[in-house]
């Protein structure tokens, strides 16, 4: 018998989500589903996936979990977070409720420039601390691999500071981190609505300092990407701006992400794919023609519906129109202070099966292997497939589309992180 350290038999269902790239269009679909399933882990990575008839008998665990009655799935991976920041914005949420926009309040001084107070008054300890508890409820509702942006410090010391909490939570917590640069997430006040001197301050002095502190970093070690983001927007960056920001940030060695057409399309979808970008993401008012292109682009589409939710808007990302014309789709949170305070990628499913008419399928895709590919992790993570790591969730029903269905709770019963069990 071949020792390893984990064995999980009988599930109901084993949920693969295998693929070899990213699932696109109606592969979406496909979860690839394994009846009376079981899992093998030795060293923190898949070793064995099959009927518990098959593998049954193979191998000599330390410890094994009977999961009759449960779903077993990979780990959630939520590709879009602003996990680190300092204070909170529920007075913005009361506001809001009472009628004022989230561009409103962004206008008027609030909004993101309000957290970027608070986080640059905040010490490195604080922030690791505070994003560390966030993470640990996330982990509990079974995500476990997470992107992280800087954005709230917008000036080398502060984005600095950022960073080295990112590498801090990398290290220290059990989840693995993706870290992104959005120095051009919103122009601090210094600069008094300047964007183009600011945007020259990104890519003249900040930039520069994030790209050497990646090539010394613990993710430039283990081969882990850093991306460059923007948020391309009315009261941020113009498109000739988030443009130099990316190229700027390619030439550097980061990847390109974008924050494209929240609110307004400044026309930045057709930019990100000619730039090569990973991902596109929120996408609330991306045309028609624009949907297309996605569709025969290798750039994956990121809807952010908790934001639509949480903004109490009646519109939502046409995921459903992407995925027609064959696009590769992922979910995430969004977690951040104003727009979407919600650790909960079941959440997210949730709102997106209602929503934006995902299948439960289509929805699980979409926060895993789709969402790993998303920020370079999808050779590593995001499905249960011999070689990658052991991100694996024991789900408390037998079907794994309870995850969107019984919405509101926490569907996950165990998480196991790289092969270990976690008590959470
Ligand atoms: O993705 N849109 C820009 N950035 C975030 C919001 C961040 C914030 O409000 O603090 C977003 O929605
Ligand atoms: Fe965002």
């Amino acid at each position: 018998m071949e020792p390893v350290e984990l064995y999980l038999h009988h599930a109901e269902q084993v949920v693969t989500c295998a693929s070899r790239g990213p699932k696109r269009g109606p592969g979406m679909a496909e979860v690839g589903v394994i009846e009376r399933g079981a899992v093998a882990v030795r060293d923190g990575r898949i070793v064995a996936v099959g009927p518990t008839t098959q593998l049954d008998g193979t191998f000599a665990a330390e410890r094994a979990i009977d999961c009759s009655g449960r779903t077993v799935c990979p780990g959630f991976v939520d590709a879009h977070t602003h996990a680190v920041f300092g204070g909170d914005r529920a007075a913005e949420f009361e506001l809001r409720i009472q009628g004022a926009s989230y561009l409103e309040i962004m206008a008027a001084g609030g909004g993101i420039v309000s957290t970027v107070r608070h986080t640059r008054a905040a010490s490195e300890d604080e922030l690791v601390r505070s994003a560390s508890c966030r993470l640990d409820e996330m982990l509990a509702l079974g995500t476990t691999t997470v992107e992280i942006k800087t954005g709230y410090g917008l000036s080398v010391e502060d984005e600095l500071k950022m960073l080295q909490v990112i590498e801090r939570l990398d290290r220290d917590h059990p989840c693995d981190i993706v870290p992104t640069f959005l120095g051009a997430h919103a122009v601090p006040i210094e600069f008094d609505g300047n964007a183009e001197a600011y945007t020259r301050c990104v890519i003249d002095e900040i930039l520069p300092e994030a790209a050497a502190w990646y090539a010394s970093s613990r993710f430039a070690a283990q081969g882990v990407p850093m991306y460059i983001d923007v948020f391309c927007e009315d009261h941020a960056f113009d498109l000739g701006q988030s443009r130099r920001v990316l190229e700027a940030g390619i030439e550097a060695g980061l990847k390109a992400k974008m924050h494209v057409d929240q609110f307004n399309n400044l026309g930045g979808v057709p930019m990100a794919l000619e730039l090569g970008a990973a991902s596109v993401d929120h996408l609330d008012v991306t045309g028609r023609a624009e949907i297309e292109m996605l569709g025969g682009s290798g750039t994956i589409a990121v809807p952010l519906p908790a934001v639509n939710f949480n903004l109490g808007m009646t519109e939502y990302a046409d995921a459903r129109a992407m995925m027609d014309t064959g696009a590769a789709v992922a979910l995430a949170t969004d977690l951040n202070p104003g727009s979407a305070p919600c650790p909960s990628m079941p959440a997210v499913m949730a709102i997106a099966c209602r929503y934006q008419r995902l299948t439960p399928a289509e929805a699980l895709n979409a926060s895993t292997i789709n969402a790993a590919h998303a920020i370079g992790a999808g050779d590593e993570t995001g499905s249960i497939e011999v070689g990658k790591r052991a991100d694996i969730l024991v789900l408390k029903a037998g079907d794994f589309r309870h995850i969107p269905y019984f919405f509101g709770g926490n569907p996950v019963q165990t998480v196991i992180k790289r092969g270990r069990v976690m008590s959470l």
